[in-house]
C-alpha cells in the first residue's frame, strides 16, 4: 500500500512558524514519524510540501496511478483552491485532509474548506496528531476496502 502525503504553503516552516497555534515539530520530524509509523504498518509514504498551488496539482497527477491514497493538508489552498478540489475529484483517489489547528477556532475565512468535500474525511485541531489520526483512518479505509472488495464505503 502506498499513500502519497501532501503539505501545501508555509508548512514547510513549522516549528518556527506561530508555535503557539501550529506547534514547535519541524515538518522534517512529522515526516520521519509518519514514514516510521507508516512502515510499521506495512504502508509506504511518498511525502511532499510544495508552496505552489500548481507544483501540489503536478504531484497529483504525477503519482495517482502507483497510490492508493491520498493525506493532504492543503494549508491555506484550503480555503480558496477550486483548482486543488478539482484535481483530487480528478483522480478519484481515497483522500483524508489534515490540520494542525482546529480551523472552527479561527478567523471565519479559515472556517470554510473547498478542498475538504474531494475526501473522504477531515481532521483537525490536534497538532501534530492529525496526521497520524489522518493516515490511521485513510489506511484502516483502504483495508477495509481491499477486504469487502472495491466499492466498499467509508
Ligand atoms: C493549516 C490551517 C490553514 O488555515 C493555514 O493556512 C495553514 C495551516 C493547519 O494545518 O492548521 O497553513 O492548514
Amino acid at each position: 500500500m502506498k499513500i502519497l502525503v501532501l503539505n501545501g504553503p508555509n508548512l514547510n516552516l513549522l516549528g518556527i512558524r506561530e508555535p503557539e497555534i501550529y506547534g514547535k515539530v519541524s515538518l522534517e520530524e512529522i515526516e520521519k514519524y509518519l514514514t516510521d509509523f507508516a512502515e510499521n504498518h506495512g504502508v509506504e509514504i511518498i511525502f511532499y510540501q510544495k508552496n505552489g498551488e500548481g507544483e501540489l496539482i503536478d504531484l497529483i497527477h504525477r503519482y495517482y496511478r502507483e497510490i492508493d491514497g491520498i493525506l493532504i493538508n492543503p494549508g491555506a489552498y484550503t480555503h480558496y483552491s477550486i483548482a486543488l478540489r478539482d484535481a483530487l475529484l480528478a483522480v478519484g483517489k481515497p483522500a483524508v485532509e489534515v490540520h494542525l489547528s482546529n480551523l472552527y477556532k479561527r478567523e471565519e475565512f479559515r472556517q470554510h474548506s473547498v478542498t475538504a468535500g474531494a475526501c473522504i474525511g477531515y481532521i483537525a485541531g490536534f497538532g501534530v496528531d492529525s496526521y497520524r489520526l489522518g493516515l490511521i483512518a485513510l489506511i484502516d479505509y483502504l483495508k477495509r476496502r481491499e477486504k469487502d472488495g472495491a466499492g466498499g464505503k467509508a
